[in-house]
């Protein structure tokens, strides 16, 4: 090396001469975390590629003329029901000159109007109206041959699976349910009835999106964190518990039944030394524990996860959809939306807004993952140099099976991911 080569040439090598750890999907290198040309492509090939994105609950437009913004990505995006009860999914991007149609997070609206120069859309997104097309007194206006059909908004496909709504840039990708998978089975078990929703709480995490997203997927973490769920027996490795993935590897869910412990002796030795089981914390109001076994099946916790930013998870009766929406590298924004059932009466619904408190930014369980990873990111740093170690439960895609002692959906996560990006 020429000893006159400036410092920071040696140490930031340009992302296109970036190369995978040969480990492959057992390391994930912590420039992945922190490169904003990775973000950029992330965008392009992931948020805008074959994958699909949740937007909302088909609960939060119930009627026609309904309208939800959120995002894909850094893509602003537009969620309406139409006059005939069909859900259409379309970019908050007028196509005059690139202006935000709809402001408010939901409304009502019989047209979707853009406040700059008062071009209209319908419902479903097709131009209706464009002030002074003609112009005036025969001066100004479009040419003749403007055509409104050209000239609609963007719109994406959307495709609906009990009650959840999803959309996609990509004409290609597999119908929802297809995409989905074998993980439908666990949507199918929590959501059976019309939904009804009951709040909402976002956070914005100081971490890369794919930071938190390997949380949700690592069930060795779960019970080693959070010492709400080792502590008070919600959840924990001595119970009978498993790990669902799609045959893509794209997909997960992890279940725990509480009440199912085999103690063992290799278990007491290791949970005697995990600062998550506490036996001298008591609650003083119990009662957040108490839950009841709705689906039947006893399982205490659920947490489904889709590819690449939604999260479904059942704790006790909490029920909530996480919705991850990347802000640049180093930050996104967590939206949290819980909700019930439209039939359920007053108690039931009181159990699941008292246990919201074990979830979300500053929930009992939840909090310490967004800590998590924001300690992560101070610790990488620029991510210039390091990667993590990824063999817990073997070093194959497979390896791991079902127990929740494995990285193997991390794994999973970082091949697909690795297929996406091409890296
Ligand atoms: S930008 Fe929307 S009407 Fe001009
Ligand atoms: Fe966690």
């Amino acid at each position: 090396m020429n000893a006159a080569e400036p410092m920071s040439h040696m140490a930031q090598a340009p992302s296109s001469t970036r190369r995978w750890p040969a480990a492959g999907y057992t390391s994930a290198p912590y420039w992945v975390f922190t490169d904003p040309e990775i973000y950029a492509r992330e965008q392009a090939r992931i948020f805008r590629g074959p994958a699909w994105h949740y937007l909302g609950l088909e609960a939060e437009v119930p009627d026609p003329g309904c309208y939800k913004t959120t995002y894909i990505g850094e893509s602003s995006v537009l969620l309406t029901r139409a006059n005939d009860g069909s859900l259409h999914a379309m970019l908050n991007r007028c196509a005059h000159r690139g202006n935000m149609i709809c402001r408010e997070p939901f409304g009502t609206a019989n047209k979707l109007y853009c406040v700059y120069h008062a071009w209209s859309y319908t419902l479903e997104g097709d131009l209706s109206r464009v002030a002074f097309q003609r112009g005036l007194h025969g001066e100004g206006g479009l040419p003749r041959d403007f055509d409104p059909a050209h000239h609609g908004l963007r719109k994406l496909r959307v495709d609906t699976l009990c009650g959840l709504v999803f959309a996609t840039f990509s004409d290609e990708v597999e119908p929802l349910e297809q995409w989905l998978g074998e993980i439908a089975h666990g949507i199918r078990r929590v959501l059976r009835r019309p939904l009804k929703v009951l709040g909402y709480d976002t956070q914005r995490i100081h971490a890369n999106w794919k930071a938190y997203h390997e949380n949700p997927r690592d069930s060795y973490h779960a019970n080693i964190l959070h010492t709400f769920y080792g502590t008070f027996g919600l959840s924990r490795q001595s119970q009978e518990s498993a790990m669902v993935l799609d045959g893509s590897g794209r997909h997960v869910y992890f279940y725990t039944k509480a009440g199912t412990e085999k103690n063992g002796d290799d278990y007491k030795e290791t949970a005697s030394a995990l600062r998550s089981h506490n036996d001298s914390l008591r609650l003083e109001d119990p009662g957040i524990l108490k839950w009841h076994d709705e689906f039947g099946d006893g399982i205490s916790v659920q947490i489904l996860t889709a590819y690449p930013t939604f999260v479904l998870h059942q704790i006790a009766n909490n029920l909530a959809t996480r919705q991850l929406l990347p802000k640049g590298p180093g930050q996104a924004d967590l939206v949290w939306t819980y909700f019930g059932f439209a039939d359920d009466d007053e108690e039931m619904t009181r159990v699941r807004l008292a246990q919201t408190n074990l979830a979300g930014s500053a929930g009992m369980i939840s909090v310490e993952d967004a800590a998590v990873c924001e300690m992560m990111r101070r610790a990488m740093g620029d991510g210039q140099e390091g990667e993590s170690f990824i063999e817990m439960g073997g070093r194959d895609l497979e390896s791991g099976g079902t127990t929740k002692l494995s990285e193997r959906a991390i794994r999973n996560f970082w091949h697909n991911y690795r297929v996406d990006m091409e890296l």
